[in-house]
């Protein structure tokens, strides 16, 4: 069985972004964050309080999301790796935030200059600063099930993370396969490690499309209980410290594969193609959504 509704929490504007060399204006970020929020669906990431030495395309996080304060229908949470980013945040705005530790070792130390204990230690500190003014918190679990510097990962580091962010307070905790890597044969060892920490409702996946088994790994995710899916917009994206990832799986084409199963979203394909235009000619690129180009076709 599947679930009859799926909540897609679309990461474009942030994970699909932030690889871009060429900074994008803080104007097409917003009119896209709006088209997004047109199209109907209800989590729209809007952008990260991440260093914009590490990050430069997000060093207008705080003008993204004044400029959405009015958006309604939506949503916006922002990544935030440290207190001085949460503090950011909730000054220009934030109503959600996210943190996100790794299951490498390596990995951790590539994209948050810290190791896995010093990172939950910090996120740990943004969840009881969070609590205090009721901002819900995600938390992201990066290289589920591979990493680009270590390789395969073992689905019991996962459970402990994810563990940890529960005990923490997280209200959603997302399980990212940063560089694509996965199958359902490595999929499924890894969700069945994480449900028994942490219950399945408070779960999402987040699938990169590199080796073209997204679509197959939320097909089976679903199957096994989990009913929130991130997705970017015309599969924007990739990832600064993997040569190669792609982005994450196309929301277009997630979208296309519930309405054929006949699963809810409340979000509206057309609508939502239109936002995928918009990027990809802002960007100068074909769209990474194979369900986008056929039906553009059509
Ligand atoms: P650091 O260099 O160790 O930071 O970076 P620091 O605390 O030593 O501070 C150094 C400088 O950065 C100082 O400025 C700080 O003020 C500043 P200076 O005195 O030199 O002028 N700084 C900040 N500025 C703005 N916002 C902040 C902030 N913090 C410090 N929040 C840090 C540590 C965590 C900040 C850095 O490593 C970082 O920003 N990392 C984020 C990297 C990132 O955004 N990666 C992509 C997102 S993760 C992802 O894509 C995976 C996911 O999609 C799931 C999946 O696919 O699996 C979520
Ligand atoms: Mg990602």
């Amino acid at each position: 069985t599947i679930p009859y509704y799926v909540k897609i929490v679309e990461v474009g504007a942030r994970d699909g972004l932030q690889n871009e060399k060429a900074i994008i204006p803080t104007n097409v970020k917003v009119e896209l964050i709006q088209l997004l929020v047109s199209s109907g669906l209800s989590v729209v990431e809007a952008t990260g309080f991440v260093s914009p030495k590490w990050v430069p395309q997000l060093a207008d996080a705080k003008d993204v999301l004044a400029a959405i304060q009015n958006v309604e229908g939506a949503r916006f949470p922002v990544l935030t790796p440290n207190i001085k980013g949460f503090e950011a945040a909730v000054a220009a705005g934030a109503k959600e935030v996210a943190v996100f530790p790794a299951a490498s070792e390596s990995f951790s130390k590539a994209n948050l200059n810290c190791g896995i204990e010093d990172n939950l230690a910090r996120c740990r500190d943004i969840a009881s600063a969070a609590g205090s003014l009721s901002i819900p918190v995600r938390g992201y679990i990066s290289c589920v099930v591979g990493c680009p510097l270590e390789g395969n990962i073992a689905p019991e580091k996962v459970a402990y993370v994810a563990k940890s962010l529960y005990e923490m307070g997280c209200a959603e905790i997302s399980l990212g396969d940063t560089i694509g890597v996965g199958t359902p044969g490595t999929v499924i060892p890894m969700l069945e490690a994480v449900r028994d920490v942490v219950p399945i409702d408070m779960l999402a996946v987040h699938f990169h499309d590199t080796y073209g088994q997204a679509l197959s790994n939320i097909l089976i995710s679903l199957q096994m209980g989990i009913s929130t899916v991130d997705s970017s917009v015309a599969g924007l994206g990739g990832c600064p410290y993997a040569k190669g990832a792609t982005g994450n799986v196309a929301t277009e084409d997630v979208v296309y594969m519930l309405n054929g199963l006949g699963v809810k979203t409340n979000v509206d394909l057309g609508k939502l193609m239109l936002a995928g235009d918009f990027i990809c000619r802002h960007l100068g690129r074909a769209s990474g959504s194979k369900a986008a180009t056929a039906l553009s076709k059509v």
